[in-house]
């Protein structure tokens, strides 16, 4: 069975399409991203499985309860991290826990084992008894995410679980929540406008921009379909007979000044041979650097926008490169 199953599902605000029409299956076990820049319709895509949102059209099944249908079924099987914080402030961490347990009716040993137990799981024991108003930004994200898992959820919705947190303390919740995801099976769904994010954590990335899917597969696929892992060769040759070899997986060779790149459909696959040609065909090599693609090559290629279209000189600076690579 399915974690999840996501079949048409559509969300309007008026006359205005939220979520657009999205199909998507989520494993057990898996981490899936949903990925997209500000307003791409994430955090309404979750509201609507974790059953706060009504869909407008469409159907959802979460650990194979409908979310129309059988909303209670679909409240027990998850925990739920909300991009925007709901901890009490002027309680402490562990009676925001206990408060939590006793929403989901867990008998009082359960829960606080529980609580001791996911307290130290993120590094929180020693501070449970002072007051959340005192907590750091990554203190508090490690104790929603602790309070999201008292009830033993079978799936995790963290949305945008590391927004606004110091690079250390992004690292540190990363490795904590793949260790949730291979210690305990826990199925993640993970919303993020950071590439970085879903790339290091997520198995499968669906791209979302305006609120629709506009690619879903692994990191390393999405950067594979854009094509053209770019190796630059540091030469004062130009390969002429190599650019009319017409080789097929060599996509495109660019000539610059004291360099050249070739843009190859698998570096993996076909370095070592490119190598030894360059060599057959005499060419100087001073130095080789390889350039993959990244996310955010792969949702310029969807979309032909960048993803952090706040960032106006990153944009420019990714559009020259796409331009670069695409002539
Ligand atoms: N309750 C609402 N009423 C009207 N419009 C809404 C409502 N909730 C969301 N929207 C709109 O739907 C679109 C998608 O919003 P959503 O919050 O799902 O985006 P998001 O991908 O989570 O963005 P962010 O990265 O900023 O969190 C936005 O244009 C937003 O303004
Ligand atoms: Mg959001």
């Amino acid at each position: 069975m399915n974690a999840v199953t996501v079949s048409d599902l559509t969300k309007k605000f008026g006359d205005f399409v939220a979520v657009d029409n999205i199909s998507f299956e989520i494993a057990q076990g898996e981490i899936f991203g949903l990925l997209g820049p500000n307003g791409a319709g994430k955090t309404t895509t979750i509201s609507m499985l974790a059953t706060m949102l009504d869909p407008t059209a469409g159907s959802a099944e979460v650990c194979g309860y409908d979310v129309r249908k059988n909303e209670d079924g679909v409240r027990k099987s998850i925990g739920i991290v909300f991009q925007d914080p709901s901890l009490d402030e002027e309680l402490t961490a562990g009676e925001n826990m206990d408060f939590h347990g006793r929403l989901y009716r867990i008998p009082k040993k359960t829960r606080l084992e529980r609580i001791v137990e996911l307290l130290d799981l993120v590094g929180l024991t020693e501070r449970k008894d002072d007051l959340v108003k005192t907590y750091s930004g990554g203190m508090r994200r490690r104790l929603e995410i602790a309070r999201g898992l008292l009830h033993r959820p079978q799936v995790l919705f963290l949305d945008e679980p590391t927004l606004g947190l110091d690079p250390q303390t992004r690292n540190y919740l990363w490795e904590y929540i793949e260790r949730l995801n291979r210690e305990m099976g826990i199925t993640v769904i993970i919303t993020t406008h950071y590439m970085d994010e879903a790339d290091r954590l997520c198995k499968r990335i669906a791209i979302v921009d305006k609120g629709k899917i506009v690619a879903l597969d692994s990191p390393e696929q999405l950067k594979r379909q854009v094509g053209g892992d770019v190796v630059t060769v540091f030469s004062p040759d130009y390969p002429e007979a190599l650019a009319s070899l017409n080789i097929s997986w060599i996509e495109r060779i660019e000539r610059y000044d004291g360099f050249f790149s070739i843009a190859l459909s698998d570096v993996e696959e076909h370095l070592s041979e490119l190598m030894k040609l360059l060599i057959q065909y005499e060419i100087a090599i001073r130095s080789v650097s390889i350039h993959k693609p990244t996310l955010e090559d792969v949702f310029l290629h969807y979309t032909g926008r960048s993803i952090r279209n706040e960032e106006a000189g990153t944009k420019d600076h990714m559009r020259m490169a796409y331009r670069a690579r695409r002539h």
